[in-house]
């Protein structure tokens, strides 16, 4: 039997990024080479600073590298499109617009800018009634976004990206700002809308415990200049047969200290840590251990 390998949905090669002049300026990124597989869940942690957004606004086409490429299908990102939507911490809905009208209300829909067929506008129509139930916002559908809670907010949020069927949804900290109630349940509905969608996820966040449960490869990047430092193949049961025992269980404690470590191998913040227990042993930081000494 001729299993075809997974397709290369992402590939990034060479890439750097420099704010402001080459020499002087803040390396955000350096020498980034990485491919993502077609319908493939990538997470990206690492200490605050390491490039996370950069890299994601640099897939979203929403900013350019200095060097190296990025490829989508084998084509060039030169822009933002329609293929990759983005979801960010903040909901960015548009408060004048019900949860309807947000969900509905998408740029890169051809029917939205006159352009399309009343075949494609009743597509559109058909998709958001469908995106309003997979994201269990069907009884808010008339509400203003003032009216709703922050996850779901955020549910809106993640309908409307999904509103054009991008192929490639990218994710800067979605769930930053919420509840760790809240925040549990929205991992359980990325599980099913990534397992229903069938797209391709790149996920960045500072949360490790979050990027183990939902991603198939957890990517480390490290700080100045901003690099990868590892990557971790996650061993745990397919998507929909994930729950949050299993954060309990002894794979996923191994596999979230291994990231941890080398988060903090790699981070500026532990290095200061240490410096002040050794100052502290030496009696030169808090007056207590000055005068015990
Ligand atoms: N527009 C910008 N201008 C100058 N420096 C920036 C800009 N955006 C990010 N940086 C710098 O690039 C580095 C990486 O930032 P960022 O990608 O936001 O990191 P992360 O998301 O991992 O916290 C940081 O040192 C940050 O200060
Ligand atoms: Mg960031």
């Amino acid at each position: 039997m001729i299993v075809d390998a997974p397709a290369t949905k992402i590939r990034i090669t060479a890439l750097s990024k420099t704010f402001g002049a080459a020499g002087t300026g803040v390396r955000a990124l350096e020498g980034i080479d990485l491919t993502v597989r077609e319908n493939e869940f990538l997470a990206l942690v690492g200490a605050s600073g390491c490039g996370k957004s950069t890299l994601l606004r640099i897939l979203a086409g929403l900013e350019a590298p200095s060097a190296g490429e990025v490829q989508v299908d084998e084509r060039p990102v030169t822009g933002p499109g329609a293929d990759r939507a983005v979801v960010f911490q903040d909901y960015s809905l548009f408060p004048w617009l019900t949860v309807l009208e947000n969900i509905r209300f998408c740029r890169g829909l051809r029917a939205h800018r006159g352009a399309g067929t009343t075949a494609e506008a009743a597509s559109a129509v058909d998709r958001s009634y469908a995106l309003l139930e997979l994201m269990g916002l069907e009884a808010s559908r008339d509400r203003y976004p003032n009216q709703l809670s922050g996850g779901m907010r955020q549910r809106v949020a993640i309908a409307r990206a999904l509103m054009s069927r991008p192929e490639v949804l990218l994710m800067d900290e979605p769930f930053g700002a919420l509840d760790a109630q809240t925040r549990e349940v929205m991992h359980d509905l990325i599980l099913y809308l990534f397992e229903v969608e069938r797209t391709t996820i790149v996920f960045v966040t500072h949360d490790v415990e979050e990027a183990v449960y939902l991603a198939d490869r957890v990517v480390v990047l490290a700080p100045h200049p901003g690099r990868i430092d590892s990557t971790h193949a996650i061993e745990l049961p397919p998507p929909l047969e994930r729950n949050q025992e299993i954060k309990l269980s002894a794979p996923f404690i191994a596999q979230k200290r291994a990231i941890l470590d080398r988060i903090r191998a790699t981070s500026s913040v532990q290095r200061d840590l240490e410096t002040v227990r050794r100052l502290a042993r030496l009696g030169k930081v808090t007056g207590r251990a000055a005068a015990a000494g």
